[in-house]
């Protein structure tokens, strides 16, 4: 299938090696800072191009891994009229590319440059306004990953909501624990091997099954210890708020 990438960002880097090895052909790479663009079509070797009127118009897909609020912008700017656009993220519309043939084709999964990933098991949330194109995206996806989905834009949206408090919220708890513990200068390591299990352990039961702590063992001394140490400063809120909702959910 011959692509052309629009972003060069984190997600933009991942994707189009991936979509490479993988045997498709990345025609070109567009990127509104050049620079960016030149660098990633580098590896890639192929074209690239910050200026949308050069835009390579032979592509059977143009995917645009661009931050959300420029996809409407750049979708509308596109000089493309009869080939598949989509976007990859999981809070858009797909109805903001203007294109007939529109799409998405989202992965859910984190992705940083210089990060390696396994695409084999990262969710693909596909949707398309054409059922040929879905057919298409699906076979794509499937190329990666053995986990791919049909989600609607509402049904994404849900995900994206869930995926905030799962991922997003989550590692903000690990920023906190990080600057508690470098106050008595204690390495975040020594909580690597707790936050895996964690996050195994919810592999096999549910995450209400898995709670543990002091908020769930009504644990009153403890928790009185924790809000004193945290003396009113800026996590006391957040904790205290926590372990309420977490009593309440434990008291259903
Ligand atoms: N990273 C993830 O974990 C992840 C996971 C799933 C889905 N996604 C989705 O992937 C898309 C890209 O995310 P990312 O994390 O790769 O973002 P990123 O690393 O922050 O890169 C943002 C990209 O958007 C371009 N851009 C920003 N504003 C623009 C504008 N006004 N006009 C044209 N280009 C503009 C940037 O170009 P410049 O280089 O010129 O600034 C850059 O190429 C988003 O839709 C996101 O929701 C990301």
């Amino acid at each position: 299938m011959n692509i052309v990438v629009l972003g060069a960002g984190n997600l933009a880097w991942h994707l189009s090696e991936e979509f490479q090895k993988k045997g498709q052909n990345i025609l070109q790479i567009y990127n509104r800072t050049e620079k960016k663009a030149e660098a990633l079509s580098k590896i890639l070797q192929c074209d690239f191009t910050s200026k949308l009127e050069n835009i390579n118009r032979n592509a059977d897909l143009y995917i645009l891994c661009i931050s959300d609020k420029s996809i409407a912008e750049i979708a509308n700017s596109l000089p493309i009229e009869n080939n598949l656009v989509v976007h990859t993220s999981g809070a858009v519309h797909q109805d903001l590319i203007p294109q007939d043939r529109r799409g998405v084709f989202y992965p859910l999964q984190t992705f940083s440059k210089g990060k390696e990933i396994d695409f084999k098991g990262i969710p693909f949330c596909v949707e398309a306004n054409h059922e040929n194109d879905k057919k298409t995206l699906i076979k794509l996806a499937k190329t990666l990953s053995i986990s791919v989905h049909e989600i609607s834009s509402e049904q994404r949206k849900t995900l994206h909501l869930a995926a905030v408090f799962a991922n997003n919220f989550s590692n903000y708890m690990y920023s906190i624990s990080e600057e508690i513990l470098s106050v008595d200068n204690i390495s975040f390591d020594i909580l690597k091997p707790l936050i895996l299990e964690t996050a195994n352990k919810i592999i096999y039961h549910s995450p209400k099954e898995s709670q543990t702590g002091p908020a769930i063992r009504d644990d009153q001394t403890s928790i009185d210890t924790h809000l004193n140490d945290l003396n009113n400063g800026n996590y006391y809120d957040i904790y205290k708020m926590l372990t309420e909702k977490l009593r309440a959910e434990n008291k259903k």
